[in-house]
């Protein structure tokens, strides 16, 4: 017994194991169910009183100092497989990741904040749910413009006087601020609105605006169309061209439509502007005096105009994106499109 147990001593003592595997495997050898060592024990259990006090303390201490070594070796393992793992050349380049880009809509938004910034003007938000009085009745729309009709608008509550409904359009927010702010007011509104129309290159349930709104004394038709054409060259360089043609809004009088001379051909014609060397971009008009009194300000003493442009449209204008479903399929291929314009 003696001998055995010490050539065992003397194995575990010189045992070697390169992995995982091998460990296991010298367990399984020395303590496991048909082990070695547990066939000692085995043995020790018949033994008389007098050899089980002679051999009790070195059997056990056989089976620690097997314990002991099968931990040992699985720690150096797995140390050395770490540093094996860290022989990687680490001045190989890394894999690179995707940078995204920002969406087309959202560059020209912060384009025309930015302008509309530097000419005064402060940002104000109102609710994409909002109620017929802020979207119609304030700004003028008459009792059965075809405007409220289901057609045209998405209501989330009917059957009531002043049912909620998705915003059509952002002039909402100018009578929000019309209400809330002191005078003078200087605001523009960019914000996603809401039609009751059939998807099509040309036409979308959902598309954003910008509103623009300048309220003061004295405001004239003279100051608008200044305000248009420095914007219109921030945005589509400096030998910009405007034009208005005589428009009607409920909430304007009197109404404009705004044309920027053509970016592509410069005025000579070509197919984006339709051969005509102007392409349309915005609605405007001086603020109708019911509008101004609907929210409380005394258009005797107080003028203004407001503005309202479409940023698909103008995104279009500047990329030539011919259809409006692009904007919304979140393509990556159209979107990666944009990567270049994004600031790191
Ligand atoms: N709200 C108009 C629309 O959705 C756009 C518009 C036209 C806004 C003229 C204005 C404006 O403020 O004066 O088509």
């Amino acid at each position: 017994m003696k001998a055995r147990i010490e050539n065992l001593l003397a194995q575990i003592k010189e045992l070697k194991c390169s992995n995982a595997k091998e460990i296991e495997e010298a367990r399984v050898r020395l303590l496991g169910k048909k082990g070695e060592v547990t066939a000692l024990f085995e043995e020790f259990r018949s033994f008389s009183p007098e050899l089980k006090k002679e051999f009790g303390r070195t059997i056990n201490e056989l089976k620690q100092a097997a314990a002991a070594k099968i931990e040992e070796l699985k720690s150096t393992v797995s140390q050395e497989q770490v540093s094996e793992g860290s022989k990687e050349d680490l001045s190989m380049p890394g894999t690179p990741f995707e940078l995204g880009s920002r969406h087309p809509v959202s560059i020209v938004r912060q384009e025309i904040v930015d302008i509309f910034r530097k000419f005064g003007y402060d940002v104000a938000e109102g609710p994409e749910i909002e109620d017929d009085y802020h979207v119609f009745e304030a700004l003028n729309f008459p009792q059965n413009h075809p405007a409220r009709d289901m057609q045209d608008t998405f209501f989330v509550s009917a059957g009531h006087p002043n049912p909620l409904l998705l915003r059509t359009h952002t002039s909402s927010v100018q009578v929000r601020a019309m209400e809330t702010m002191k005078l003078p007011i200087r605001v523009i509104c960019p914000g996603r609105v809401f039609r009751n129309e059939a998807i099509s290159a040309r036409a979308h349930c959902i598309f954003h605006q910008v509103e623009g709104l300048y309220i003061d004394e004295n405001v004239t038709f003279a100051d608008l169309k200044q305000a248009i054409l420095l914007f219109a060259r921030e945005m589509f360089g400096p030998e910009t061209q405007i034009r208005m043609r005589p428009s009607y809004f409920p909430f304007t009088e009197p109404s404009s439509e705004i044309d920027v001379s053509c970016n592509i051909c410069h005025g000579k014609g070509c197919n984006i502007c339709k051969g005509t060397g102007w392409l349309e971009i915005m609605g405007c008009g001086m603020v109708d005096p019911n509008v101004l009194e609907a929210s409380g300000i005394d258009s005797s003493k107080y003028s203004g105009f407001a503005f309202g442009m479409g940023l698909e449209r103008i995104a279009m204008l500047k990329w030539q994106v011919n259809d409006l479903r692009h904007y919304f399929e979140n393509d990556l291929r159209f979107l990666s499109e944009f990567k270049t314009s994004i600031e790191v």
